[in-house]
């Protein structure tokens, strides 16, 4: 599939472009932003993602009561997932990524400048980034098995 292997001395996190920003036509500008910050993409793939894919990704969700809506939410469609590196990586994606929730996360935030509340109810925030280095190395196995 890919012949990007992790290197055990840097540091990488793992992005999602959900399918409401691929679907939107955003996933250029917001692997632009991370790009602009100065992290590197190393690996890159769109996938239509299985059940499977998204119990492993989301483990520390299953059973809550959004889980099976973003579940559905996130095989609505294609979705982009990167492999970004650089020092304090994890930290850094969050804070361009924003809060949780689009109609509050900061302007200047990726999902506070394309994001908002649709009536549907399901937070449509277009970008996943992973919240720590040992979820980016779970989440980066789920989404690119042979780099690991
Ligand atoms: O993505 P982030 O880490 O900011 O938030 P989270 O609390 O870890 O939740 C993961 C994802 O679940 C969110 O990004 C939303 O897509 C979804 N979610 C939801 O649909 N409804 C909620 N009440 C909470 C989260
Ligand atoms: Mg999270």
């Amino acid at each position: 599939m890919s012949d990007f292997k992790l290197d055990p001395d840097k540091e990488y996190t793992l992005v999602l472009v959900k399918p409401d920003g691929y679907r939107r036509g955003l996933t250029g500008k917001i692997l632009a932003r991370i790009e602009q910050k100065g992290y590197a993409i190393v690996a890159l793939r769109i996938v239509q993602a299985t059940d499977d894919d998204l119990h492993e990704h989301y483990v520390e969700h299953r059973g809550k009561h959004f889980f099976e809506s973003m579940v559905d939410f996130m095989q609505s469609g294609k979705l982009v997932a990167a492999v970004i590196e650089g020092t304090r990586v994890v930290e850094g994606v969050r804070s361009l990524v924003g809060a949780t929730n689009p109609t509050e996360a900061a302007p200047g935030t990726i999902r506070g400048d394309y994001g908002r509340d649709y009536d549907s109810g399901q937070i449509q925030n277009l970008v996943h980034a992973a919240d720590s280095p040992s979820s980016a190395a779970r989440e980066i196995k789920v989404w690119f098995p042979d780099a690991c």
